[in-house]
């Protein structure tokens, strides 16, 4: 087996924002009960034009400049994603095609907020056999085109953002250390799109019903991810003899501020080692953790060697530990 490491970054969120206080004029809410609730305070809405693809390319064109590559010399694209284009051919085509990353393959990954924590195993695997050089993971969603602006309950805590990184071949002993992975479809129910697939498709009572949006019972959605996100964090650190003193950086799926603080200190880990950047761009599904990870790298939070915990936890239920040596 080869190892894999992370090998550059790059990100997208697109200009427009929205405020508590926008959000105040919308739905009976108010800005100190979303703070103190969920600890954001704004998010970017992506502008009517911009679909999730042109966020992906973005942050894909990003992490490229950066490790100075040309998109040829992918061998694969993963594009994790809730909010595809649409939902045939994937997002991931319309990606490889417009970075000109000929020679890729490439699908989507559908597995909401654990998205990208898959999108990471998934791509380490493929380096780690010898068959693929470089696979770029891509965490991109649109959230506010399916989310009820009129449910005050769900409207508060999405945004729209974009993030990518370029896992590849490196040395021994860098970059990806293990993953504890698990999905639960027993929790199913919590939070999902009821329709617009194969069992409800778009007929005007659908969308009279609303139901092409997000509906999500939070409660339910909470107590799941505030165990899970611990559990699997413990555990993976546990197969590999370490604590949560080994972690230079934990950076969690941003989905509630509660969630990851809880994490954080059961785990052991103080503030100064959990990244939270929910109070800027909300939960945006698949992007969180690429965005989370540049403010950790911008911030000098996270240094080539460091120990960095990735875990998320979203709807099917999906939840997901990775633990990776930064090497750059
Ligand atoms: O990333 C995908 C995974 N998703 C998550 O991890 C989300 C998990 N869930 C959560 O983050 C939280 O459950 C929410 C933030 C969604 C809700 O917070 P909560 O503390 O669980 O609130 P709640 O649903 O128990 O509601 C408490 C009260 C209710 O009023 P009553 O019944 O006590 O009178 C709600 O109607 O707060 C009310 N409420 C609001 N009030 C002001 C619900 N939403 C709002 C709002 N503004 N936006």
């Amino acid at each position: 087996m080869y190892s894999a490491k992370i090998s550059a970054l790059g990100c997208y969120v697109p200009p427009g924002v929205l405020t508590n206080a926008d959000l105040e004029k919308m739905v009976e809410t108010n800005n100190t009960w979303i703070i103190e609730r969920t600890g954001i305070s704004e998010r970017h809405i992506a502008a009517p034009e911009v679909a999730t693809s042109d966020m992906a390319v973005e942050a894909a064109r990003a992490a490229l400049a950066q490790r100075g590559i040309e998109a040829p010399e992918l061998d694969a694209i993963i594009v994790c994603t809730v909010t595809p284009d649409m939902f045939f051919p994937a997002t991931a085509c319309l990606v490889q095609n417009r970075i000109g990353a000929h020679g890729a393959w490439g699908f989507d990954l559908v597995a909401a907020c654990s998205g990208f924590v898959y999108g990471l195993t998934t791509a380490a695997n493929l380096v780690m056999t010898g068959m693929h050089r470089k696979v770029l993971v891509i965490g991109a969603d649109t959230m506010s085109r399916i989310i009820d602006y009129t449910d005050r309950a769900t409207c508060i805590l999405f945004g729209d953002g974009a993030g990518a990184m370029l896992v590849e071949r490196g040395e021994a002993g860098e970059g990806f250390i293990g993953h504890k992975n698990e999905i639960d479809g027993s929790g199913g129910d919590y939070l999902k799109m009821p329709a617009g697939g194969s069992r409800l498709p778009a007929t005007r009572e659908t969308v009279d019903q609303r139901l092409h949006y997000v509906k999500q019972e939070g409660q339910q959605v909470f107590k799941y991810a505030v165990k899970k996100m611990y559990e699997l964090c413990r555990d993976l650190l546990a197969e590999h003899s370490l604590t949560g003193e080994d972690v230079a950086l934990l950076v969690p799926h941003q989905a509630n501020r509660r969630i990851i603080v809880s994490a954080a200190e059961r785990l052991g880990l103080p503030p100064e080692r959990v990244l939270i950047n929910i109070d800027r761009f909300g939960n945006t599904t698949a992007a969180t953790i690429p965005l989370a990870t540049r403010d950790a790298v911008q911030a000098g939070k996270l240094k080539k060697g460091d120990l960095v915990l990735f875990a998320a936890v979203g709807a099917g239920f999906t939840a997901g530990a990775n633990l990776w040596r930064w090497a750059y």
